[in-house]
């Protein structure tokens, strides 16, 4: 008995050991299964992490890129705006509908509008005053070619401007619309109509070489018989004794009713009247040979006042009326030096400028009726100034007033060529400059400036 239990119990030992075997056995297996599990995640692992890793780098490499080019895109950007701003023209870009869409720093500063108020707008609601009709801007968009306007008149703050205008198209893979290019070209345009005044001014002064001969016998014959007329009417010469003897004339009385009535002092006016006309066309005949006349020292100050004393005569003659109230007020700076000049060629002009100023005077009825001359040395120029409280005039006329043949005046009271040859004595023979401030209704002043030393001289 005692043999079978021991038996029964080494059997179940065995049996004991055998399970506990395999079971390490298993264990063992699933073991070296798991760290092979783990061994080829760990490879997986890496290999992913490589790859990521790999990945990250790229990413960061492009970002870096595309920061580089933004960067390089806004430095451009900027370089083409700067361009674009520090052009004098103005630049607009446009849509095909005319909307907005560039506004340089040219653009600014001629309409006073920024960048961010235009941008988006239609051209012709910001800018009505550009005529750029949509039309030329259609047109150039679908022809494909720019579209121009030259010298075309804008207001500009009041004042008026000429200005060029291109249209040019612009096409690209996204975008279709133009560009508008505005240029300033009221100097040119200024240049030009000066060229033209001095051509139309050479043109008189042939017509006047033409006519000085014909004008200077008669004034010649006129000049001589006046000098007569004042020689026989004179009681002293010993022919004219004889004869008013024969006739029972007592010639002291007869000089005394001459006295009397003035008619010496008239005879005198048209003597100096004559010689004046006879110079004038003495004058022009030089212009027309362009002989350039000698300019010497001249004091300023003797030349006004030799102009106003022709012109009180001259305003007696032609405008009794108005002599009697009108009050010239002269005005002479002292310090004044001697001047290049023509004295003539500026008497001229002077007497031109008052002679306008009592016209202007006679038509608005002052009164007190009040022309003032005056001279002011600022170094290194002369300023002279002629002052009347006359009609004024409007700033179209004011415009015009030294074109040659421009007058507003009845004919037989002005010719328009006053102004035109002041303006050619003042700034192509002086060097100088003429220029006109008028408020209308209230009078003008005329002011003349002239270089106390002619270019290349020293003074
Ligand atoms: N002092 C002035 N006041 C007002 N208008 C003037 C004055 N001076 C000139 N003008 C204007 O300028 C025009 C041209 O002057 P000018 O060349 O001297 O020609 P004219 O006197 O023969 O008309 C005048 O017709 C007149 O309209
Ligand atoms: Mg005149």
């Amino acid at each position: 008995m005692l043999t079978s239990i021991l038996g029964l119990l080494v059997t179940l030992q065995l049996i004991a050991i055998w399970a506990l075997m395999r079971n390490r056995l298993r264990h063992k297996r699933a073991l070296s299964s798991l760290r092979e599990t783990v061994a080829l995640l760990e490879q997986r692992l890496t290999a992913r992490t490589d790859a990521w890793r790999h990945a990250n780098d790229t990413l960061e490499q492009t970002e870096q890129r595309h920061r580089i080019t933004t960067a390089l895109l806004n430095e451009t950007k900027e370089y083409l705006n700067s361009i674009i701003n520090s052009m004098p023209s103005v630049m607009i870009g446009v849509t095909p509908s005319g909307h907005v869409t560039h506004w340089n720093s040219a653009a600014e500063l001629a309409t006073g509008i920024r960048e961010k108020k235009a941008l988006g707008f239609r051209l012709q609601e910001i800018y009505p005053n550009l005529p750029v009709p949509p039309e030329m801007i259609e047109e150039s968009i679908s022809l494909s070619e720019p579209r121009m306007r030259e010298n075309v008149k804008v207001d500009h703050l009041g004042m008026n401007r000429y200005v060029d205008i291109t249209v040019y198209p612009l096409h690209s893979l996204e975008l279709t619309g133009a560009v508008i290019r505005v240029d300033d070209v009221t100097m040119r345009q200024k240049l030009d109509s000066m060229m033209l005044q001095n051509e139309k001014l050479k043109s008189l002064g042939e017509l006047a070489a033409g006519m000085a001969h014909e004008i200077n016998n008669p004034l010649a014959a006129i000049l001589q018989s006046l000098q007569n007329v004042e020689r026989r009417l004179s009681p002293d010469q010993a022919g004219n004794q004889a004869a008013a003897a024969a006739l029972g004339l007592d010639l002291k009385k007869m000089d005394s009713y001459l006295e009397a009535r003035e008619i010496k002092r008239f005879l005198e006016g048209m003597d100096n009247a004559g010689r004046r006309a006879a110079e004038i066309v003495r004058n022009m005949l030089e212009f027309s040979r362009s002989s350039s006349r000698q300019l010497e020292p001249t004091q300023l100050n003797d030349v006004a006042h030799a102009s106003v004393n022709f012109m009180r005569n001259a305003i007696e003659f032609s405008m009794p009326s108005l002599s009697e109230s009108l009050v010239i007020e002269e005005d002479y700076d002292n310090s004044l030096p001697a001047i290049p000049a023509s004295g003539i060629e500026l008497q001229q002009v002077l007497v031109n400028l008052l002679k306008n100023a009592a016209q202007a005077i006679q038509e608005a009825r002052r009164d007190a009726p009040l022309i003032r001359i005056s001279t002011r040395y600022i170094p290194p120029l002369a300023e002279i100034r002629v002052e009347d409280n006359g009609t004024g005039m409007s700033l179209a006329t004011s415009k015009q007033i030294f074109d040659p043949f421009f007058t507003t005046k009845v004919v037989g009271q002005g010719t328009g060529l006053g102004l035109s040859i002041s303006h050619f004595i003042i700034t192509q023979r002086h060097h100088g400059r003429i220029e006109a401030r008028s408020t209308p209704d209230k009078g003008t002043t005329f002011v003349i400036t002239l270089p106390i030393a002619q270019p290349g001289q020293s003074h």
